[in-house]
Parts: C-alpha cells; structure tokens; sequence
C-alpha cells in the first residue's frame, strides 16, 4: 500500500493505473476504521482492479467544535487495517492541502437537504458534498462505495452526483452491525462502558417498532418508537421520522410499492448517534 499525502502524488499513480487500463474503486473515510468501512472496501476490492481509500477529517462538515476535536484520529491504526483488506492507495491529506483556500461552493439539495440530519446540522451536507466533489474530483474513480448507516447523506452524494453529472457508479452498502445490533460508527469509540451498553437499545427498539407495521399507522409508530428510546433515560432524541427512501421525505400512509425507512438521531451523552431500519 502506498500512502500519499498530496493530490499531486496521488493523482499520478492513479494516473498510470489507469494508462494501463485498470479500473478504480475509492472508499471515501474520516479514519477511525472499524469494520463497516472494512466491509465497503473488500466490497470495492472485489469490484475493481485497485483500492483507493481517503482518510480525512473535513472539517466543514462539522457543525459542533467539540465533535471536530474529538473525531478520533488515528492514521497508524487505521494504515493497519486498510493493510489488511488489500487497499492500494490511501490518500491522508492535510486541511491545507484539499482547502488551500475556502471553498465557497454552495449547493442546494431541495426538500432532500432540509429534513432529518438536514434540519438538525446546519451546513453539514453542504460540506459533505464539498468534500466528497473534490475527493471525487481527485480520484476519478469508476465507483465510490457509501454505507447505508448515513442513508442521508448517501441519498445526498447520488443526488449531487446527477445534479453534477459525475461520471462514478455511486453503490450503497448495508449498515454492518455489531453482534449486539449497534451500529458500527467511529462515534461508538467515544461512549463511555455505561452508555455503550445502553447503545443496542436502539436497534432493538427499532426492530420492535418495525414488526408493528400491521397494526400502526406511520405517526403511531413514530410516536411509539419515540416513547420506547424516551423511556430510556440517557437518550436526547433529535428526531424519530419515517420516510420515504428517496426524497426521505415525511410519510403518512403506508404503500408497500414504495420503499419506506425508520430513522432515529439521539445524543447518548456527548455522542450523537444514528441509525435506520427499513420497512418496506
Ligand atoms: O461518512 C463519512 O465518513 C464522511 O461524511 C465522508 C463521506 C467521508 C465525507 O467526509
């Protein structure tokens, strides 16, 4: 594996595996590895001729000072693993080097932009988008491979990547989960041993409200899975919503032709965490 901290550099091994015909597949990452993004890269692996991985933690996507400082960050760790799944290349560049100046771009995503995460973290998906042009820009790769535990955020990336007619095959990913039904996150690092074990109630809380569907309306099973995770002391709920999987817009009747999801934010502590199940 060749780690390279510079677009220049990267940009010409890539370059020359590409002069050789090889296809290219990237995993986009702020480090702080764990096996959900291992999932998407042997997937990427698999699918392409080499591996590029970035690990970069982009600050403007950061709505919360705190949670920039505390990202965890650790590049040796995260160089192991990526070892471990065949990666190719992994891109670790500096804040200078991707934003020598401000990037001043500014999208609008429509109704898909203003709900959920959209409402909660001003600015966040405007950053996201940022970063993930310029990453995209940089690699020029065939595909990008996104996890489904950020539904949003993918939904966010495939709509940018149309509106900007990006020439990358955008794969969504199944959330990894742990043996206990967590999510995987880099942010699960930062719960204490208490709120950790507190964590999978989320899943399971979800499950629960999911197998419901027969006999609740959307709202009533907004409002019983917001019962069940406020019963649970410890969590400071942003949001219940269940929406559609396109536009993640509000629903209000069933339709089992359309795709339907359960989404959920809360701070355990000083941890916000996310997490999704779809209905239909
Ligand atoms: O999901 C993430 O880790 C980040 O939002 C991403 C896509 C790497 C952009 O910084």
């Amino acid at each position: 594996m060749k780690t390279k901290h510079t677009i220049q550099s990267l940009r010409e091994v890539i370059e020359e595996d590409r002069s050789k015909g090889f296809t290219i597949g990237f995993v986009p990452t702020m480090g702080a590895l764990h096996e959900g993004h291992l999932e998407l890269m042997r997937r990427a692996k698999r699918e392409n001729d080499r591996l590029v991985v970035s690990v970069f933690v982009n600050p403007i996507q950061f709505n919360n000072k705190e949670d920039l400082e505390k990202y965890p960050r650790d590049l040796e760790s995260d160089s192991e693993m990526l070892l471990s799944v065949g990666c190719d290349y992994l891109f670790a560049p500096s804040v200078a080097e991707m934003y020598p100046v401000p990037d001043q771009s500014s999208y609008d995503f429509g109704a898909l932009g203003d709900v959920m995460e959209g409402a909660f973290r001003a600015g966040h998906f405007n950053g996201v988008a940022i970063v993930v042009r310029k990453l995209f820009e940089i690699v020029e790769p065939q595909k990008a491979y996104f996890g489904e535990k950020d539904f949003q955020q993918l939904a966010i990336i495939q709509q940018m990547t149309m509106m900007l007619k990006l020439p990358v095959d955008v794969v969504p990913c199944p959330i990894v989960r742990e043996p206990d039904g967590l999510a995987m996150s880099s942010r699960n690092q930062r719960l204490t041993a208490e709120e950790r074990a507190l964590a999978p109630k989320i899943h399971q809380i979800l499950q629960k409200a999911v197998l419901l569907k027969n006999v609740l309306s959307p709202q009533e099973m907004r409002k019983w899975t917001f019962e069940q995770l406020s019963a649970i002391a410890s969590f400071k709920i942003d949001y219940v919503e269940i929406a559609d999987d396109k536009m993640l817009q509000p629903v209000q009747h069933w339709n089992d032709s359309e795709g339907m999801v359960l989404f959920v934010a809360l701070f355990l502590g000083k941890v916000r965490l996310i997490d999704n199940l779809r209905i239909f």
